[in-house]
């Protein structure tokens, strides 16, 4: 099995002292650096907005990975891109026209992702895979950290790597939600690519050896 890439999950960290917490996760050998956006009304939790993303931006230079849960989503694009973000990922729950704010992620020069909550069947997204980058399968409801593992989402993420597949287009495929080293090679085996870990690495002492865990196993 290729080691996957890691995104730790911003969401775990101590918000008091996020510029520091976004860095030494950088220095820690994190790949990618995921935040979740979350508005109390998409999902049942309030978190931040463009105005983090800005404040954190001269402290990492991997890429900022913004899983947005909010609804409507098409306002808030542009001042996300502004802020620093690389990755939009908007749940194909969103709205009825993802297909259009995909393409306007794409306009604004950041690359675009959908999200899959864990009720939703992976043919939702078979008329987006011509457009994303990013596929994110939610391994448990969206909204909050520390949740469990729903191991009902491994056959999604086989179906979805066979649907990338048969696109021949380069599409990374992540997973979010209680993943840690016992998980993650479950998820990886399936056919996923980049990992989300907020507890598995935020919740931990140190965070390099967390991070290594994660991506070394056979
Ligand atoms: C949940 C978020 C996750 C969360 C994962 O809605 O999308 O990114 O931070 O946290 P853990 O890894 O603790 O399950
Ligand atoms: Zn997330």
């Amino acid at each position: 099995l290729t080691p996957p890439l890691v995104a730790p999950s911003l969401l775990s960290a101590d918000f008091s002292r996020a510029g520091e917490e976004a860095a030494a996760v950088e220095k820690a050998g994190a790949d990618w650096l995921h935040l979740d956006v979350m508005d109390g009304h998409f999902v049942p939790n309030i978190t931040f907005g463009p105005l983090m993303l800005q404040a954190l931006r001269p402290h990492v230079k991997i890429p900022f990975d913004v899983h947005l849960m909010i609804q409507p989503v098409d306002l808030f694009l542009e001042p996300f891109v502004k802020a620093g973000a690389n990755h939009l990922l908007v749940h194909i729950e969103s709205g009825p026209h993802v297909y259009r704010t995909l393409q306007h992620i794409q306009a604004l020069g950041a690359k675009p992702g959908i999200v899959l909550c864990p009720a939703t069947p992976p043919e939702a997204i078979s008329e987006v895979m011509g457009i994303v980058d990013i596929i994110l399968v939610m391994t448990v409801n969206p909204g909050f950290g520390g949740q469990q593992f729903l191991p009902s989402q491994l056959e999604k993420i086989r179906k979805i790597r066979e649907m990338i597949e048969k696109t021949g287009r380069d599409i990374r495929l992540m997973v979010d939600g209680g993943i840690n080293h016992e998980t993650a090679p479950l998820a990886v085996a399936a056919g996923a690519d980049v990992i989300v870990a907020g507890t598995a690495v935020y919740g931990q002492k140190d965070y390099a050896e967390a991070i290594k865990r994660l991506k070394s196993f056979s």
